[in-house]
């Protein structure tokens, strides 16, 4: 009985303790919050396409991943010289075509795989191949 008091005694000890803490305790709790948040907001302005794009990667992502089925339109791709159908992809906008090269896209044409199948491409990456993409079809989008 006298284990049991105990027992209860070192639980409510440490509550106090643990609570007595709190007030410095939750201090490293909303730092860990902060990288959170801002992982959030660059997400939010991946969304809101305020990306710039950089051709030069573009172009080496491109090589290394989409050339494989958009050169000659592979299972379905537009290929990069198939000028009208770019121009229809175009009128999608560079925010939806962003999406669906990360997401994947499925058309009547065939399956885009999500990133071009690229494990290791970032976002802005994509961004960059998409764009270097329609700049070699020769069209733009807004
Ligand atoms: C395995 C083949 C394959 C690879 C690799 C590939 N794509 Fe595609 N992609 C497709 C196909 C197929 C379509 C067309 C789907 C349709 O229109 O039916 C497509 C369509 C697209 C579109 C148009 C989406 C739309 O909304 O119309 C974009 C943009 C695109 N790809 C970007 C890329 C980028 C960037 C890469 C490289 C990171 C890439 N693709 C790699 C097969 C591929």
């Amino acid at each position: 009985m006298k284990r049991f008091v105990l027992i209860i005694a070192t639980v409510a000890l440490s509550g106090v303790l643990f609570t007595s803490c709190g007030g410095s305790g939750s201090q490293p709790k909303e730092e860990k919050q902060a990288p959170k948040e801002q992982v959030k907001q660059e997400q939010q302005v991946t969304q809101e396409d305020a990306l710039t794009a950089n051709l030069e990667n573009g172009k080496a992502v491109y090589n290394k991943i989409c050339m494989a089925c958009h050169m000659t339109g592979v299972a379905g791709a537009a290929a990069l010289t198939d000028k009208a159908r770019w121009t229809e992809i175009a009128k999608k906008g560079m925010k939806t075509l962003h999406h669906d090269a990360i997401e994947g896209f499925t058309g009547e044409n065939g399956v885009m795989p999500a990133r071009g199948s690229c494990t290791d491409c970032s976002d802005q990456d994509l961004y960059d191949a998409v764009a270097f993409m329609l700049k070699e079809a020769g069209v733009t989008a807004e």
